[in-house]
């Protein structure tokens, strides 16, 4: 049974319980993050906490992260994952416990913490090379995606439809937009020309993204932040999606029409490899 950690304390999973009026549980009232750990360093946490503490303090709970680095090393330990190639550490911070109301709580309650660390298995890169498929959905979610909240149903809508049909990953389209994925964003590739959707409240702000751009200048591809529209992605040469756990994912096939050939293509293959050095080389 894996170690978890809950509210300060280090349990074994099954000895984990939170309460029915927790506000996670009832309002989605709360946020959450997910930061990787190549044998057992975590990428790029100063980033995660930055993007927490902006996620706590729009949500209005009042409770500093700073300390939760540690926490995220000791889970990692505590489940044997400290040389594991790819891991990762899932957060969710709440407003807490509280009889159901939907205002806050009158008098301040304690914020529940909830942790726990998984593994991640890259997939071969045989499997890598031959792409990924996706299916478009209707983006249906709220005006503050750029949040990393708890409130996940339109995205877990979204990926069960890419399961309907049989395919991997989605491809969020928001007034006739192409703007990022149910769990990660979405790059297009013209020519040496990368583009992405620009941040704002529609998509949230991605760790990898943000790497991905900064790989990208060093390689010297040309950058662009700026709106795709569906019928200027079918147009792309490549396409892929970015992510903590989706890390570079090459995105070949759009509601059963080819992005380019309908394969990998070389940039997409270079950002990949770049990213994999940048993580310590643990392809
Ligand atoms: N998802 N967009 C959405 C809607 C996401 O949920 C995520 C992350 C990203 C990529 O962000 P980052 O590069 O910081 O992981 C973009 C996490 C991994 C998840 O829900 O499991």
């Amino acid at each position: 049974m894996s170690t978890v950690y809950l509210n300060g304390e280090y349990v074994s999973k099954d000895q984990a319980f939170i309460s029915v009026d927790d506000r996670g549980f009832l309002f989605g009232d709360g946020i959450y993050e997910v930061t990787s750990a190549y044998r057992g360093k975590l990428f790029r946490f100063d980033r995660h906490l930055a993007r927490m503490k902006r996620g706590l303090s729009a949500l209005r709970i009042d409770l500093d992260p700073s300390g939760l680095e540690e926490v995220h090393t000791r889970l990692l330990k505590e489940n044997g994952l400290e040389d594991a190639p790819v891991a990762y550490v899932y957060l969710q911070i709440t407003r807490g416990v509280a009889k159901r109301s939907h205002r806050f709580p009158a008098s301040p309650v304690a914020p529940t913490v909830y942790m726990f660390a998984g593994q991640y298995t890259r997939p071969a890169r045989e499997q890598w090379e031959q792409g990924y498929k996706a299916v478009t959905v209707n983006d249906v979610r709220w005006a503050r995606r750029d949040l990393k909240t708890i409130q996940l149903l339109p995205n877990v809508l979204g990926a069960q439809a890419s399961g309907d049909h049989g395919v991997d990953e989605i491809v969020f389209v928001q007034d006739g937009m192409a703007i990022e994925g149910s769990h990660n964003n979405f790059f297009m590739v013209f020519g040496e020309t990368l583009v992405t959707h620009p941040l704002s409240n529609q998509i949230l702000p991605g760790i990898t993204r943000e790497v991905v751009l900064e790989l990208a200048g060093t390689l010297g591809y040309e950058v662009q932040e700026r709106s795709v529209t569906v019928e200027e992605m079918f147009a792309a040469d490549e396409a892929f999606h970015s992510g903590t756990l989706s890390e570079v994912k090459p995105c070949v096939e759009v509601d059963g029409r080819a992005i380019g050939d309908g394969r990998v293509g070389p940039v997409t293959r270079s950002l990949f490899d770049a990213f994999l050095a940048e993580t310590g080389g643990t392809g």
